[in-house]
């Protein structure tokens, strides 16, 4: 499934994007996730935004090639900077490495869960070394935090 979150908030535009099983946050693994839901989340960072002066988006995708789309897409549709929770592909994923690397505007990663603190697989990040940086294991505050750097590095702040 692939859903696009609308934009609040104004000024230079920042992309969140969240991968793979992301949209079944809320009833998916409490114990890591917390039960906060996608939209839930993004109601928070509209709030944010506009305290920061920026205006959030969001694309939710459990499609590899969509994510890749949306970060090869996002510099000419007129996003500024885009913030990341790549879900399980920040494992995995070298084509949505490259993607980042070939998006020419900054993408700032984010992860709910302490990712360093659970099974060995998840300690591996593909993405993180072409990331602007990374912020992981504070629940939702991961993506404020992600958010409030972003606008940082487009100027707002
Ligand atoms: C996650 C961590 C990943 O390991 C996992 O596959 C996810 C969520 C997080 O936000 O903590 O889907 O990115």
């Amino acid at each position: 499934m692939t859903r696009s979150f609308p934009v609040a908030g104004d000024g230079p535009r920042v992309l969140v994007v969240h991968g793979p099983n992301l949209g079944a946050l809320g009833r998916r693994d409490p114990a890591h996730y917390g039960t906060i839901d996608l939209d839930a989340i993004m109601a928070r960072l509209g709030s944010l935004a506009g305290e920061l002066g920026v205006a959030v988006e969001g694309l939710q995708s459990d499609h590899e090639g969509a994510i890749v789309e949306a970060l090869l897409g996002a510099r000419a549709a007129g996003v500024a900077a885009v913030v990341m929770n790549p879900g399980a592909l920040a494992h995995t994923s070298y084509a949505v490495r490259d993607a980042v690397e070939a998006a020419g505007i900054p993408v700032v990663e984010v992860h709910l869960s302490n990712v360093h603190a659970r099974e060995r697989f998840r300690r591996h990040l593909a993405i993180a070394p072409v990331a602007a940086g990374v912020v992981a294991g504070l629940g939702p505050a991961s993506y404020e935090l992600g958010l409030r750097a972003a606008a940082g590095l487009v100027g707002r702040r």
